[in-house]
């Protein structure tokens, strides 16, 4: 199994490119259920996750193809997918395939609305928290369909086709407000969708399916309203840039402090992450090409915070916050309100000697002088990549196990920070 060694103590500078977004490109290659046309996404990051993705599409009747040669041999610039779901073979997302990735579940949608029946299913458990599907499924019920719970499954029905409805989410959920959007457009007659996720991912989703033929106002607003059409047709698509991986990169040169350019960075999708470090005292300016990033010889300021769905501060950047501020001058406070167990960076973090201690759902940080290199384990996604800053700024060695977690969101991260100055390498057993 692969690991990841750092050396810490380089300050990064240099340039960027920012990936196509992971949490854009999985929905919108789910999309391509809903229509026999092709839809071409371009800018796709290679991803585990989205790798996989493939493999459970392709078990529904999707034949993918991808671009051989990327343009301007620009190796960041993503894969061009061609997603054509002529017929859907197979209604149903096995357990095996849906257990590995929770974003297979959004499969649910768009083949209940194309084929009237679909056996998804359901997700289980995962690290950062329990994540039940309740909203997906009043959404889906809330357009007509019929759903029964049977060995483990999601059995759902709509005779006739979904019908319009009025959906109003109890709480802000990204893959519901997708997944029933996505269903939404092929439904009978209107949806109002209230209290909907307003992610730039969603937005992203949202004007891809207009390029296919729905009928959807309210993009990038809390309330969507979709005109249900007969059929939707191929459409070629751009994912857009990853705020996240952007966020990341924003965080680990704050660590070390150095000037990175972040090119294709869009500020507007980031505001609370570029707000808060720069309470913190980190330098970011916009560019014509995305975003510049610097911290001198500055300390950083600690800060109080909490995640929020968007606009605010993003759950995706808690574990990479939190990373930096442990080396902050003075003590931090950190509330995590989207997932109630998204904080196992946290004894990792401990190993390189971070400060800090859970309360419930808060973590108070205690900024130290110096972290020091360890043995680590990578737990989740955005768990691992934070314990990657802070292995850029501890003394000596760190080696991060299991990657594979890094893999799943991360284009090329080692390659990336290298060129900027990282001592960071891949090693294989
Ligand atoms: C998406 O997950 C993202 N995944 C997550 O990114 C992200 O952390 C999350 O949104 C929040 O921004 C993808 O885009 C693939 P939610 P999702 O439904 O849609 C509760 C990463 O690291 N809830 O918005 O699963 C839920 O338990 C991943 O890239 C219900 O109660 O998140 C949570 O507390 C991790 N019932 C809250 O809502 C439901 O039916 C928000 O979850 C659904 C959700």
């Amino acid at each position: 199994m692969d690991k990841i060694e750092i050396t810490g103590g380089q300050k990064l500078s240099g340039q960027i490119e920012i990936s196509g977004a992971k949490n854009a490109a999985l929905p919108l290659m789910i999309t391509s259920l809903l229509t026999p046309e092709t839809l071409t996404l371009k800018n796709v990051p290679n991803l585990r996750d989205v790798n996989q993705l493939k493999i459970i599409l392709g078990n529904h009747g999707t034949d993918l193809t991808v671009d051989g040669k990327r343009a301007n041999g620009n190796k960041y610039i993503g894969d061009t997918v061609h997603l054509t779901a002529r017929d859907i073979v197979d209604t149903t997302a096995p357990y095996e395939m849906v257990s590995t990735m929770r974003a297979s579940f959004w499969v649910l949608g768009p083949l209940l609305a194309r084929c009237h029946e679909a056996k998804v299913s359901l997700p289980g458990g995962c690290a950062i928290g329990t994540r039940p599907v309740d909203l997906h499924l009043q959404g889906l019920e809330d357009l007509g369909a019929q759903i029964d719970l049977e060995d483990g499954y999601v059995l759902a029905k709509a005779p006739g086709g979904l019908r319009g409805g009025r959906v109003r989410f109890s709480k802000v959920s990204v893959g519901a407000t997708i997944n029933v959007l996505m269903a939404a457009t092929l439904a009978k007659g209107e949806t109002i969708i209230e209290n909907a996720a307003i992610e730039p991912e969603i937005g992203d989703v949202a004007n891809c399916l207009v390029k296919m033929g729905a009928k959807i106002e309210g993009i990038g607003r809390k309330t969507l309203q979709i005109q249900g059409v007969d059929a939707l047709e191929g459409a070629v698509h751009t994912v857009l840039p990853d705020r996240i991986e952007t966020g990341t990169f924003l965080m680990a040169v704050a660590a070390t402090g150095g000037e990175v350019e972040l090119i294709g960075a869009l500020p507007e999708t980031l505001t609370a992450a570029i707000d808060v470090l720069t309470t913190a005292g980190v330098e970011i300016t916009p560019t014509d090409r995305g975003l510049k990033v610097a911290r001198r010889n500055t300390p950083l300021n600690p800060i109080h915070i909490e995640t929020q769905p968007h606009p605010g501060f993003p759950t995706d950047l808690q574990a990479q916050l939190m990373a930096l501020m442990t080396i902050a001058d003075g003590r931090s406070v950190i509330r995590e309100t989207i997932f109630e167990n998204r904080f196992m960076h946290v004894q990792e973090l401990a190993r390189l000697g971070a400060n800090i201690s859970l309360n419930g759902d808060t973590a108070i940080i205690e900024g130290v002088s110096i972290l020091n290199g360890a043995p680590v384990m990578a737990t989740d996604l955005r768990a691992s990549v934070s314990l990657v800053i802070a292995g850029l700024v501890a003394d000596g060695k760190t080696q991060i196990n299991r990657v594979y977690h890094l893999d799943r969101g991360f284009e090329k991260i080692e390659e990336k920070l290298s060129n900027c100055g990282a001592q960071i390498e891949r090693v294989s057993d």
